[in-house]
């Protein structure tokens, strides 16, 4: 089957969005599409066409995107779609190939992404570099071990106060937080804090940490009471941001005293929440985990280089990549006081593994020492406990939305 790629015009995106939704399986509504239109880049979406068709669709979104002790440039892949009538004829992989293509060309050295399977993209060189926990507990059992004291207070806000002061604490804190990426202002606009009108039933909360009238942290949640006596009262957290432990805890406090509410919901948290560790009864707090992150590396060496690292020590690595053949070749990683250095080898190898798998400890939050015991790394056992302890990270690395 013959079909063209190409990134759609501006009067395409309706058609970009129908495509999408017969693949995902939703109705399209029109105040969500317009405001996907204004964060939309345009000239960095793909769409396949079989003749007048539009058949299968993705974008990239611009991100920096902080890794351990730095950040770099990342492309945020997303709307990945294939009508039924057109799936398993090879057009997603022809869109993966073209759009990593652009990627390399364009500079940026890593592409992201969000799996709504997870065996769909270890093929193209993806690996599950983040998971998420999801947190779940009964308001009743959220007494804390110790106060923290603060010397600050929480304030209700309204979304414009929320629009003008939480962007440059989001972008402090997200620099400490493997995973987290940039945010335009139109996607805060626009996706963060949407200005539609909630459902009758609910009420959507933006709470700020404030000392010396500078914001450390804020919280945006949801509840709605049920007047049925008895009914579970949840509230769902979207986003808990915080620079220090004092706001942390403040923000907690807020939405754990909420009267009312039966239990709390969070998702999208770090799998080492420290709230797990604040709480009188750890137990009560139920976590499940699981994919969040996928990442592909591009450019090998800026990567590498573009991350801080554990321990010193230097590790050459032979990286396996049957889909870009220009990333598999071999690399000597050095990490020292003063940063790393990577570069391209013809010697011999200490460790080898496929690129997925090391696009997957990149971020720190998978080990190499788990993947070598999953039989997916292979080397010298003291050159894979030495790369493991370079890889390794904390915090923990974790995606704090879906894109
Ligand atoms: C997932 C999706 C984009 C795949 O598109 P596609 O054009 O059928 O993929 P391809 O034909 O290029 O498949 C490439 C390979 O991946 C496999 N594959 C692709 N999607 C798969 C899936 N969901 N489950 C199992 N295998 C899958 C194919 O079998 C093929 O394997 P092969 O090379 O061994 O033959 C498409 O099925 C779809 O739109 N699904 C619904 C929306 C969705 O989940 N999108 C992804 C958002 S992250």
């Amino acid at each position: 089957m013959s079909f063209v790629i190409r990134p759609i015009a501006p009067e395409e995106f309706d058609a970009f969005v129908e495509t999408d939704s017969v693949a995902f399986g939703y109705t399209p509504d029109a105040e969500a599409t317009e405001r996907t239109r204004q964060y939309l880049e345009f000239d960095r979406t793909l769409a396949a066409f079989d003749r007048d068709e539009m058949v299968a669709t993705t974008c990239i979104f611009s991100f920096d995107m902080t890794v351990p002790g730095g950040a770099l440039p990342a492309a945020g892949v997303s709307w990945v779609s294939v009508l039924p009538t057109h799936t398993r004829r090879g057009i997603l992989t022809a869109l993966m190939r073209r759009q990593i293509n652009d990627v390399f060309e364009r500079g940026e050295p890593i592409a992201a992404l969000w799996a709504s399977e997870s065996l769909i993209y270890g093929r193209f060189g993806y690996g599950l570099a983040a998971q998420n926990a999801r947190l779940t507990i009964d308001r009743r059992h959220t007494a804390l071990m110790h106060d923290i004291p603060s010397s600050g207070k929480v304030r209700l806000v309204d979304r414009e106060e929320a629009l003008e002061r939480w962007p440059a604490c989001h972008e402090r804190a997200r620099h400490q937080q493997p995973g987290w990426h940039s945010r335009s202002i139109p996607w805060w606009q626009y996706r963060v804090l949407p200005d539609r009108a909630p459902e009758r039933s609910r009420r959507r909360i933006l709470a700020q940490y404030e000392e010396h009238g500078q914001v450390l942290g804020y919280a945006r949640y949801e509840w709605g009471m049920n007047w049925v006596p008895d009914q579970p009262v949840p509230l769902d957290v979207q986003e808990l941001v915080a620079e220090t432990p004092a706001a942390y805890a403040a923000l907690w406090k807020l939405i754990f005293s909420t009267d009312l509410v039966t239990e709390v919901r969070a998702s999208h948290r770090s799998p080492d929440e420290p709230l797990y560790h604040m709480l009188a009864d750890p137990r009560r707090l139920r976590r499940s985990f699981t994919d969040s992150l996928w990442l592909r590396i591009v450019d090998v060496p800026r990567t590498l280089e573009g991350r801080q690292y554990s321990a010193e020590g230097c590790v050459t690595l032979a990286v396996h990549d049957d889909f870009y053949e220009w990333a598999g070749y071999k690399y000597t990683l050095t990490s020292g006081p003063d940063g790393a250095a990577c570069q391209r080898t013809m010697g011999p190898a200490d460790v080898s593994l496929h690129a997925r798998d090391l696009a997957a400890v990149y971020l720190g939050g998978t080990r190499l020492a788990t993947l070598a015991a999953a039989g997916r790394v292979e080397g010298d056992p003291r050159a894979i406990a030495l790369a493991d302890r370079m890889f390794a990270w904390h915090p923990q690395p974790f995606s704090p939305e879906v894109f």
